[in-house]
């Protein structure tokens, strides 16, 4: 790297974000998201955790396989098998890079009861067996922020000399603050040898709302790399959003003269993918990407913004990708419109898909006079969240509500075998959850439900969220439709085929939340 302004994004969407309770994504879909990512300038992919599970293992291959552009990284423990493991995924790659770890501060060297020299020897030798295998390697001191700095600079320094060619630094907890953030990296690129030669990374938990802010202070300093992840999905609070980070480069270059190869534009789609892929929903004040991000609703904005968008618009909804709103397209549409629509929207449609959504599309027009983008992306979300290839797939419902009672008649497919019921509930989502119930019995607890407008007007389309818990394991599910109770069932059904997906790869050791982040 030659422009030593130039900021690395590392994208953890796939290995930090996927850790996330609930946020699971599926094989096709991490290939899908990964892709996007390849393309849209993301110098580093964490396509996963390999040793975790058969299931992480198979997408950071084939991830590694198909990356055109990104350097693939897979995550290791302090353990040989971990990195062989690691490795063995990586390889495909153009460019692989492996990420080995351990837990330096008091708190984490207790867990696996090592000492500071046991624990500065298992780094050496682990980060030599690393470099060994693979020219790129990447080291992190887990809970860096708590760790103490003398130590965290021999170990540091260890690590450089073992072969690391980036030292992360990772602020696990979400702990520090801007200021301290940046005095790290300073009194790390002053006190170790050789830390010149390296690339520090950045890698702050949102626990305090911190991230952005504590990851770009830490470029002030000296870091250039900042990992993050897609609408800042991640466990607790999150990681760093590389939406934030990205944009705050861009549009204050002026006093942070960094820059990144992302194309801003392709923003918006990647935000939408993972938020249906995980089924974490964008907050509507999300900075940048929520969907009020860009809203002028009070009448002072609005004057101010139709004399001259700079009043209250620092950047331009096309920077990340968005159109503005519009209607997108009538009844009369034909395919070769909607495909053309779809790609700006940051949709790639093959043949066989767009013959589905032709046909939801057509349905919807039926019942909405008028669509717009957004509709046009809770179609997608929809179409790609409920498939006919489904285990469990709604047929038909007939919901009975008012003051006189509810009740639903339910057809739905099980396995390809139609199944009929009659259920009466408190109100008429209870009632269908239960005539689902009925069809197929679960312990499984709905944990949140929630209901958004698309657009505005009374023939809007809902989107559905639903995320359910069994026996530890979560998934989620969403659906859309222009009947609210429809798109409640079908969210319903989705999380419940999704739960039957993951309590069958539990089966093949495929649930990476079981794996402990500790070196033993
Ligand atoms: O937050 C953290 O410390 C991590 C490490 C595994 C790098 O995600
Ligand atoms: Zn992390």
């Amino acid at each position: 790297m030659t422009d030593k302004n130039r900021v690395l994004i590392f994208d953890t969407t796939l290995r930090d974000g996927e850790q996330s309770p609930g946020a699971t994504m599926t094989h096709e879909e991490k290939l899908e998201i990964a892709q996007m990512l390849d393309e849209m300038g993301v110098d580093v992919i964490e396509a996963g955790f390999p040793i975790a599970s058969e299931g992480d293992f198979a997408a950071v291959t084939e991830i590694a396989k198909r990356a055109q552009n990104s350097v693939i990284c897979g995550l290791a423990r302090a353990q040989f098998p971990d990195i062989d493991r690691c490795w063995e995924a990586v390889k495909h790659a153009r460019q692989p890079r492996i990420h080995t770890f351990i837990g330096t501060s008091p708190l984490h060297r207790a867990i696996p009861n090592l000492d500071m020299d046991q624990m500065a020897e298992r780094i050496q030798q682990t980060v030599t067996h690393a470099r060994n295998l693979c020219d790129n390697v990447q080291w992190s001191p887990m809970d860096a922020t708590r760790t103490e700095h003398d130590y965290l600079c021999r170990v540091v320094e260890i690590a450089i000399k073992a072969g690391a060619t980036t030292i992360n630094i990772p602020d696990t907890v979400g702990y520090t603050a801007p200021r301290e953030s940046a005095a790290l990296i300073a009194m790390l690129l002053e006190r170790v040898p050789g830390a010149d030669e390296i690339v520090f990374a950045t890698h702050c938990h949102n626990d305090l709302g911190m991230a952005t802010a504590n990851s770009l202070a830490a470029v002030e300093a000296g870091a250039r790399q900042i990992e993050c992840t897609i609408n800042g999905l991640g466990e607790r609070a999150g990681n760093t959003a590389l939406e934030e980070v990205v944009m705050a480069l861009k549009v204050r270059h002026d006093i942070m003269p960094y820059t990144t190869g992302i194309d801003t534009t392709k923003i918006m789609g990647l935000s939408r993918r993972v938020a249906q892929a995980s089924g974490f929903v964008v907050q509507p004040n999300k900075a940048i990407v929520g969907k009020n991000a860009f809203l002028h609703e009070s009448g002072i904005h609005q004057d101010g913004v139709l004399k001259n968008v700079e009043t209250f618009e620092i950047m331009r909804p096309a920077d990340i990708g968005l159109n503005e709103a519009n209607i997108a397209m009538g009844k009369h549409s034909g395919r070769a419109a909607l495909r053309a629509k779809l790609r700006d929207l940051g949709y790639e449609v093959g043949d066989n898909q767009l013959k589905d959504v032709f046909v939801r599309f057509k349905a919807l027009a039926d019942r909405k006079k008028e669509i717009y983008d957004d509709d046009l992306v809770a179609l997608m979300q929809d179409s790609a969240a409920n498939t006919e290839h489904d285990y469990l797939q709604v047929k038909h419902l007939r919901v009975v509500c008012g003051s006189d009672g509810q009740s639903a008649d339910l057809t739905m497919s099980v396995g390809g075998e139609d199944k009929t019921v009659h259920a009466t509930g408190d109100g008429p989502v209870d009632a269908c959850f239960n005539a689902v119930k009925a069809i197929w019995p679960h312990d499984a607890r709905l944990q949140l439900y929630q209901v958004h407008a698309v657009t505005e007007g009374t023939d809007a389309q809902a989107t559905v969220s639903v995320r359910m818990e069994e026996e530890g394991r979560i998934a989620t599910g969403q659906a859309a439709d222009t009947d609210t109770i429809l798109a409640s069932v079908k969210a319903y059904v989705g999380a419940l085929n999704r739960l039957k997906v993951r309590r069958e790869m539990v089966g093949e050791g495929a649930d990476a939340k079981q794996v402990s982040m500790y070196s033993h």
